[in-house]
């Protein structure tokens, strides 16, 4: 059984599930019948924290993902952990006319507009995990904190993090109340956030990783060949799937590689391992809609790597040519 760990104060499964790619940004979405499998798995496999967002949607339906886990996750819901998040938003004065665009908005009424619809299409009457999805910079960070306070005590949500957010930011939200976790785009490609580490540490706040496989790289299974439909798969103009990268990254594949055979693990378990293995409070999301691959994440879990085994892994990373990496703004100390 996967085993878990904490993030601030909150119990969460070890290896959690991101759920994003079941809708969005990888192609057509699933089957509901797919989905319902891939649940059924997780959940009987030990995975206990399912990420959403209201913002991850099909072209024909903007929350395709919340109301599909809404629907599926309902039989399960008293044994698990729901993360999904607000502040960005639909520009709606777009409505009528084609795709509307995202926007930032963390201003109270949004983020309260946000956590309503987000309980009606989750079908519960609390979020475990509520994310400010992207800082909106026209809104301190004591706002949206208080804002979130008051959710808390009005019982809609139990925890609040924030996505991709400063040094600054943490500390100055955190103070008016504080945050279980931070969601971040961590992964052997994206090291950025380490310089956030010990600020984490001191204020018992978990890393919850996105992108853990930099959007699936790292489980070298693709190859530079690989074709993806660019209306529908980002993947199609992230650098690191570009044909060329895969030359870049010839040293990390070798390294990933040759950790998996030491230790009888696939590159996608050794990838989740070293991030696991580093800090007990950070948690990485692979999102898969497959039942295969959900399993051999979730085995990630068991592999043991030393502190000594990761330092070296740190250091070959630190010193070895990489391709780019898709990734938002590269948030430092
Ligand atoms: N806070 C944010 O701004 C933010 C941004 C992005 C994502 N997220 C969250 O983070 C989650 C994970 O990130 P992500 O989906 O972008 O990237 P990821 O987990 O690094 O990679 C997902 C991709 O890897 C493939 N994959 C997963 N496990 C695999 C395995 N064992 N072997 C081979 N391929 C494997 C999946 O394909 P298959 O589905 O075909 O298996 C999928 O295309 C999302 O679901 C979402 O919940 C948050």
């Amino acid at each position: 059984m996967l085993a878990k760990r904490n993030i601030g104060n909150l119990e969460v499964s070890a290896v959690s599930l991101g759920c994003m790619g079941i809708s969005h940004a990888y192609g057509e979405a699933s089957s509901k019948q797919d989905v319902a499998e891939l649940l059924a798995k997780a959940i009987e496999v030990g995975y206990t924290m399912f990420d959403t967002a209201e913002v991850y949607g099909t072209a024909d339906n903007p929350h395709h993902n919340e109301e599909l886990l809404g629907e599926l996750l309902k039989p399960y819901r008293n044994q698990i952990v729901i993360a999904t998040k607000c502040g960005i938003t639909f520009d709606k004065s777009f409505i009528g006319k084609g795709t509307m665009p995202l926007i930032t908005d963390g201003s109270p009424n949004a983020i309260r507009e946000s956590i309503e619809g987000s309980l009606q299409r989750l079908q519960t009457d609390h979020i475990d995990l509520y994310y400010q999805h992207r800082v909106d910079p026209k809104v301190k960070p004591e706002t949206v904190a208080e804002t979130m306070a008051e959710l808390i005590k009005e019982g809609k949500i139990l925890h609040w993090g924030v996505s991709e957010a400063s040094e600054e930011y943490i500390r100055r939200a955190h103070k008016v109340c504080p945050i279980t976790a931070v969601q971040m785009r961590y992964s052997m490609m994206a090291r950025w956030h380490e310089a956030l580490f010990p600020i984490l540490e001191e204020l018992n706040i978990g890393l919850v990783a996105f992108s853990p496989l930099a959007n699936g790289l790292l489980s070298n299974s693709y190859k530079p060949d690989s074709q993806f439909d660019a209306k529908t798969d980002y993947r199609a103009s992230m650098p690191q799937f570009k044909k060329e990268s895969f030359e870049k990254n010839k040293a990390l594949f070798d390294l990933i590689n040759q950790l998996a055979t030491e230790k009888e693990a696939t590159p996608s378990q050794i990838s989740l391992a070293w991030m696991l293995c580093k800090k007990p409070w950070i948690v990485p999301i692979p999102g898969t809609r497959k039942v295969t691959r959900l399993i051999e994440n979730a085995g990630a879990a068991a592999i043991q790597l030393s502190a000594d085994e990761v330092k070296n892994i740190d250091k070959a990373l630190d010193e070895m040519e990489m391709s780019d990496v898709f990734g938002g703004s590269k948030i430092v100390k």
